[in-house]
């Protein structure tokens, strides 16, 4: 029988039902700290990408040890705030942050605003003005490098929305200095996410150093350099660089610059750190293809539909008298694209439990309501305490925030109280 540190993950199943994201907090810390360690005295700062999976109790977990944030959202830095997570280490990514989001963000106190364009700049500096503060800005620069991941996860690359074009940097610095609401934090750069590979790290740092002696030669010190996340995991096959290994590259490659390292690592944190579970509905064996019906679906776990992407899908209980056969594992949901998983070999009953691996990041943070489900309750693993720290969403809950035409809205309140 399958177990998650010291409990058994049909404990968690009996207790809390299915479909349910299960974290370790273990893992989470390990990996949050194998990255921190692998900078050691160099003046450095880990800022966790919330957008990977942002469970208050993640986040609470993280701010203890003294992370930092990567935030793309003002509900991404309510979330930090509510966590304890300190603004003064919380750096605000993303090409379209609205007025609102960037006052909420200035009057927080947040470390930095990686700005994304020049039209986003000259509104971070009125808003700064209406304020009465300077807005601490690192531009994000796209450095033109292929990730050599999913298309769809590729950020650096010069078709892509995001970041400054490397080519445009040096006059971005420029009109930065003449505006008066402006203050010249650093550089950042991400360039995307699964990236298994050391190359395009190297690329990318040795572009960033190209332009810090033009900066220099305009009076500009950048005082943090931020090299974005996109570490890989292994889902399948894949064995991506350690933390250690892209701390040694980065700290070599900047070597002679005094500036704060920032990394904003999102998946290679919690990635391998969270688990699904879901339960066999029904085995549909078809002359053609035979498909397990499970409770979990798109919804709940969208990256094989998105992105096509691999999750190792294991049963919680072994059968020794069941042939394996060969499933489409797939949900509910009225897609032909909603699986979790497909022709995968397993021995299975129906009402069995199934977990689907390496759902930590980008799982419960991208699921949705789509069908009109209810959002699947999320665990954390504690030591040996199992901690509920998302109830499973409510059919009442679902309709909340919807808004009947008056007459309607009588008609149910009558047919419901009679009934
Ligand atoms: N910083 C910025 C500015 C980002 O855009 C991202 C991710 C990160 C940091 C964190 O990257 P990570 O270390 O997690 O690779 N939903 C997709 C991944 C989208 C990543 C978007 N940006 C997936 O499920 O694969």
């Amino acid at each position: 029988m399958l177990h998650i540190g010291q409990i058994a993950l049909e404990d968690i199943a009996r207790r809390h039902g299915t479909p349910v994201y299960v974290y370790l907090r273990e893992a989470i810390e390990q990996q949050w700290k194998s990255y921190d360690q692998a900078f050691g005295t160099r003046d450095h700062l880990i800022c966790y990408a919330v957008k990977a999976n942002s469970n208050l109790a993640v986040l609470s977990c993280l701010a203890e040890l003294g992370s930092g944030f990567d935030i793309v959202s003002g509900g991404e830095l309510e979330r930090v705030l509510a966590a304890g997570g300190d603004p003064g280490k919380t750096v605000f990514s993303g090409v379209g942050k609205s007025v609102d989001e960037i006052s909420f963000a200035l009057k927080a106190g947040i470390r930095c605003l990686n700005c994304e364009s020049i039209p986003e700049l000259r509104r971070i500096d009125a808003i700064a003005g209406r304020i009465g503060l300077k807005a601490p800005v690192s531009f994000r620069i796209n450095p033109d490098v292929d990730a050599e991941t999913h298309p769809y996860i590729a950020t650096g690359l010069q078709n892509n929305k995001f970041g400054i074009a490397w080519e445009d940097a040096i006059d971005a610095y420029k009109l930065a200095i003449t505006l008066n609401n402006i203050e010249i934090e650093g550089i950042a750069c991400h360039i995307g996410s699964q990236i298994t590979t050391l190359e395009p790290y190297i690329d990318a740092l040795e572009l960033i150093n190209s332009l810090i002696p033009k900066l220099a030669q305009v009076g500009i010190i950048l005082k943090d350099i931020d090299i974005g996340g996109g570490l890989g995991i292994s889902y399948r096959s894949e064995s991506p660089p350690a933390p250690a290994e892209l701390s040694r590259i980065v700290c070599d490659k900047l070597a002679e610059r005094s500036a704060c390292i920032m990394l904003e690592p999102g998946r290679s944190i919690v990635g391998n750190a969270g688990w699904l579970i879901t339960r066999v509905e029904y085995l549909k064996e078809t002359r053609h293809k035979n498909f397990a019906v499970v409770d979990a679906a798109m919804n709940d776990l969208l990256r094989p539909s998105l992105y096509s992407s691999w999750h190792d899908i294991l049963p919680v209980t072994q059968h020794l008298n069941v042939p394996e056969l060969v499933y489409d594992v797939v949900g509910p949901v009225c897609e032909s694209g909603d699986f979790l998983g497909l022709e995968r070999k397993l021995a299975l009953r129906e009402n069995d439990l199934l977990v689907v691996a390496t759902v930590g990041a980008y799982g419960f943070s991208m699921s949705s309501n789509y069908n009109s489900r209810p959002r699947a309750a999320e665990i954390l693993i504690d030591g040996s305490q199992i901690r509920l720290i998302r109830k499973r969403e409510t059919l009442a809950g679902l309709l909340e925030g919807e808004i009947l035409t008056e007459d309607r809205a009588k008609l149910t309140v009558q047919s419901r109280s009679s009934a």
